[in-house]
């Protein structure tokens, strides 16, 4: 297994129309991304074949690509179906192509699967209740100066909100909780037992009763991030992050926050947008800060038990990185507390 057989999200669906080129990276890789006639999502690696002018500089023109230097045309297979030089003595050879690569189009993003021939036929992952009667779904997208693994940790890490998100997400005070983690088929479940009402305005808006609720996040290999928060009916609020590899220290982080309000849909959609880039604005600089230290001296950590989450993504996204299978690691789950 490697990374590079997981699909990746190149782009929201609704940005790409019938003349938009986009210029993406995904796993350092440089990629065209287009529609061809069919509409459907093409990628191309970001390279003319003939002097390496960059693809994704060119016009496109009923669904195909014209390279901007000499203006080679490329077809949605990646093949170059036009050079103006040869005139009318050009011939199509299949030869004379570019990479492209497997696209895909699901819950309103387009992916892209940069492996040829993958072991095993991965599928997106579901954004849940996406476009669900009775939910409603922002998108945020941010980059991140960090690598996915950091990222993925941080949208899961409970310990630092009352120190980088005061106020708004959660409050000092000491309070103890419980959580278990679990570790199953290369995915990472944090169950939290005795969660209250400290999630600053959040709550105030949401629980007003106080009661206990329900929160669990988990980490879905490679990339996944989901943190779901569950107050009851007309209280339930998804927050899914896939965190894409652009480069070693760069990441783009798609966000969706998935919410039932019931009647308070509409009216809370600008506040949670808000809050929500609010509070990645703080995570952005907490994690480009962590970054400068991990470049200058390597990813040396200390652990504590609230790390436990930590430690079982790293277990499973180390494992992709030497080419096995993380769902063959033994399934663990630890019951730990701390305090926040
Ligand atoms: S470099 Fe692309 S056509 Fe010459
Ligand atoms: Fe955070």
């Amino acid at each position: 297994m490697k990374f590079a057989d997981f699909w990746y999200i190149v782009a929201l669906s609704k940005q790409l129309n019938s003349k938009t080129v986009l210029q993406r990276t995904i796993l350092g890789e440089w990629l065209a991304i287009f529609r061809d006639q069919n509409g459907k999502p093409v990628a191309l690696q970001d390279r003319c074949i003939h002097r390496n002018s960059r693809l994704s500089q060119g016009k496109l023109c009923q669904g195909k690509i014209h390279c901007p230097y000499h203006g080679w045309i490329y077809d949605q297979t990646g093949k170059v179906v036009a050079v103006p030089a040869q005139g009318e003595e050009f011939q199509i050879t299949a030869t004379r192509r570019t990479i492209r690569y497997d696209t895909t189009e699901q819950d309103g993003y387009v992916y892209v699967r940069l492996s040829p021939q993958p072991q095993e036929a991965f599928t997106p992952f579901r954004m849940p209740y996406y476009q669900q009667p009775g939910w409603e779904t922002l998108r945020v997208i941010n980059r991140f100066h960090n690598n996915v693994t950091n990222c993925a940790e941080n949208f899961i890490d409970i310990p630092h909100t009352a120190s980088v998100h005061p106020g708004i997400f959660r409050t000092p005070r000491q309070q103890k909780l419980e959580m278990t983690v679990e570790r199953r088929n290369g995915s990472v479940f944090a169950q939290y037992h005795n969660e209250t009402s400290n999630l600053g305005w959040f709550s105030r808006f949401l629980n007003r009763k106080g009661k206990e609720i329900k929160h669990i996040d988990s980490f879905h290999m490679p990339n996944i991030t989901s943190v779901e928060y569950d107050m009851g009916k007309h209280r339930r609020l998804f927050i899914t992050s896939q965190s894409i590899p652009e480069t070693e220290d760069s990441t783009l982080v798609y966000t969706d926050v998935t919410f039932n309000y019931g009647i308070w849909n509409k009216l809370a959609k600008p506040f949670v947008y808000w809050t929500a880039q609010y509070i990645i604005n703080q995570d952005i600089k907490a994690l480009g800060i962590q970054w400068e230290v991990i470049a200058k001296y390597g990813a040396k950590f200390a652990h504590t038990p609230a790390d436990t989450i930590h430690l079982f993504v790293e277990s499973i996204r180390d494992r992709i990185a030497g080419g096995e299978d993380p769902r063959n690691l033994p399934h663990k789950s630890v019951r730990v507390h701390f305090w926040v």
